[in-house]
């Protein structure tokens, strides 16, 4: 039998092929020996069908059924018949029809599997990755891969409509400073020499814009060597975009329009434009972070004034130095003691020294660890700072300097919204934060350095500014908390350029090292551009609602940067080594 002339897919069939003959292929997923029938579910891309084998409508057909296992290939050619009442699985896309096969041909077959992909789930992940292919042949895998094929062809035909050209960098390139660590390649022909993986495109599509390319994208690989957690990969893909003559709201509202139509498009839903805007101060005031969750409220509040007099030891401490004292009021939750004791434990965990909680009992009497320090009208001074707490109400308060007390505030935020299920399901809430800090200053190094990278252009009047206080013309884009992407107005004039390496501490003579190239493309007719790049991989996790971004990545790596199933990254030969001019000083241990 011909099994490459399918007539349809597994999950296709439906009541237009009903007393039709059709020839399927795929795996089986299940085989049900019932009174001298064989049952099997047949899975290709699409979907599950439902198969019989009857001795009376095709003897060897049967015979060879019993023979089949899971996951053994299959080609089949058979009639579709409606199931009787009783048998008919409404759970099923295909439950109201079944397959009578006449003739079945045996593709190839499959060992025992290392995992039941029914309950991959439940497996620990380096095997899931080490037999990936079995893994991306679930349902729920085969969905994810599907949607993100969808995308990648919405977001390709809208850019290409406005006039975007999908342009290719290289791999093998220089270091971008993105803020990670790069990966080296070592060159063969330059002995000693080293190429590093691109962390972005970055400078090659500013470049584009320097050829006149005015409007350039790429779906782009890039490649940081950080600590890895739940969103975050070594290799991973951004949809990377760059555009000529153009301010920070044309790069916005585009980016408004690419969301509205992919929500819209793949899941039906509409999403309000414009996103919110917060600058990042408002952010950090109110969230505790640069990626804010807007889907729940426990938004924090600076309680330090109520806390001017007091004699607690901790606070004055605290307060002494300059310190704060910033709060979240949790409405609408029981928590008991002990329970509110152990929130403080988790507090400490995610880096808190302590956590003061208050909770505001019937009539304003509050019920607190330090509740004899507290005057008889402290609800009322509560109302002041949040007019809407009410008796039942739970304050957590944390105590520190302004950045570090404000973080950790901005995590437990996160963590009770979590653990109290205080997140609605089925939102979508993107922001845009703006105004960020142009520089950082970094202690180890005593030296600034840039919030997003050196190309990024300042606000107007930075140059009569301190560095702490100059603002940079970038944004970042977020949504359900998640830090989906960024991007900024750049520096095209030579002059700006060489200042802001200046502020950054790079000499003369790393500058020419480093970014000759670009200061000399600024001298020879640079126009002024901008752009983003989005974390496809990101998006994907947070559409799927995934727990890690590897579920959404055909091949990932695990959180320790190993590919199990290539078993990457793996030794060379010292012929290899040699050639390269390499020699290896540590290696790791050999595993057993
Ligand atoms: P940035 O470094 O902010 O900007 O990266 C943009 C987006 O890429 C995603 N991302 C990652 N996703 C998975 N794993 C990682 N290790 C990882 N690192 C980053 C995030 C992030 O928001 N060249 C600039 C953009 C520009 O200025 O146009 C850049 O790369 O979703």
């Amino acid at each position: 039998m011909q099994y490459y002339e399918r007539t349809t897919g597994c999950g296709l069939i439906n009541e237009k092929y009903l007393n039709k003959e059709v020839k399927l292929a795929g795996w089986v997923q299940r085989r049900r020996d019932h009174g001298g029938l064989i049952f099997i579910d047949l899975r290709d891309r699409s979907g599950v069908v439902q198969l019989v084998f009857n001795p009376d409508f095709s003897p060897e057909a049967h015979r060879l059924a019993h023979s089949l296992r899971s996951e053994y290939v299959i080609s089949i050619k058979g009639t579709v018949i409606e199931r009787t009442q009783e048998t008919t699985n409404p759970e099923m896309p295909t439950g109201h029809w079944e397959i009578q096969v006449l003739s079945l041909d045996i593709l190839n077959k499959a060992k025992s599997l290392p995992f039941s992909l029914e309950e991959a789930d439940q497996v620990d992940e380096e095997l899931r990755l080490k037999y990936r292919y079995l893994d991306l042949r679930r349902p729920s895998m085969q969905k994810k891969l599907s949607l993100r094929n969808d995308i990648n062809f919405l977001i390709r035909e809208f850019l290409q409509q406005r006039g975007f050209y999908d342009i290719e960098t290289p791999i093998l390139t220089k270091n971008t400073p993105e803020g990670a660590r790069e990966f080296l390649v070592p060159s063969r022909m330059e002995s000693g020499y080293f190429y590093a993986l691109p962390q972005s495109p970055q400078l090659y599509k500013q470049l584009l814009m320097a050829s006149g390319v005015e409007r350039y994208f790429q779906i782009a690989r890039c490649f940081r060597d950080e600590d890895l957690r739940a969103d975050r990969q070594p290799e991973f893909t951004q949809l990377d975009l760059e555009m000529s003559f153009i301010q920070e709201k044309d790069v916005q509202s585009l980016i408004e329009e690419l969301f509205t139509l992919i929500m819209k498009k793949i899941f039906n839903i509409s999403l309000n434009t414009p996103f919110k805007r917060l600058s990042y101060n408002e952010a950090f005031s109110i969230y505790g972070s640069d990626k804010p969750d807007l889907r729940y409220s426990l938004t924090i509040s600076n309680f330090t004034p109520l806390f001017e007099n007091t004699e607690l030891k901790f606070l004055r401490s605290v307060l002494d130095k300059g310190g704060k004292v910033g709060g979240v009021l949790l409405q609408g939750k029981q928590l008991s003691r002990s329970e509110l004791e152990r929130w403080v434990e988790k507090a400490q965990k995610v880096g808190a020294k302590g956590l003061l909680w208050m909770k505001i009992e019937e009539g304003g009497k509050i019920e607190s660890p330090v509740q004899k320090f507290l005057s008889e009208d402290f609800y009322e001074q509560i109302k002041t700072i949040c007019p809407k707490a009410i008796p039942g109400d739970i304050l957590f308060l944390v105590a520190g300097q302004y950045e570090s007390a404000w973080e950790i505030l901005g995590r437990l935020r996160v963590q009770i919204a979590q653990e109290l299920q205080m997140i609605p399901e089925g939102i979508y809430n993107f922001c845009w934060i703006i105004d960020f800090p142009l520089l950082q200053y970094d202690k180890d190094s005593d030296k600034w350095d840039a919030v997003h990278h050196p190309f990024t252009a300042p606000q107007e009047g930075w140059e009569d500014l301190q560095p702490d206080q100059m603002k940079a013309r970038a944004y970042d884009i977020v949504l359900n908390g998640v830090e989906l992407g960024g991007g900024s107005m750049r520096i095209y004039k030579p002059e700006m350029q060489k200042k802001i390496f200046d502020l950054l501490g790079l000499t003369e003579q790393q500058v020419q090292e480093k970014f000759g190239f670009l200061l000399e493309a600024q001298e020879l007719g640079f126009p002024p551009h901008g752009g983003i790049a989005l974390g496809l991989d990101r998006l994907l996790m947070l559409l799927t609602n995934s727990k890690s971004i590897r579920d959404v990545i055909a091949f990932p790596k695990m959180a320790s940067g190993h590919d199990p199933l290539m078993d990457a990254p793996s030794k060379v030969d010292d012929k290899q080594l040699k050639e390269y001019g390499l020699k290896i000083i540590t290696k790791k241990p050999e595993s057993k």
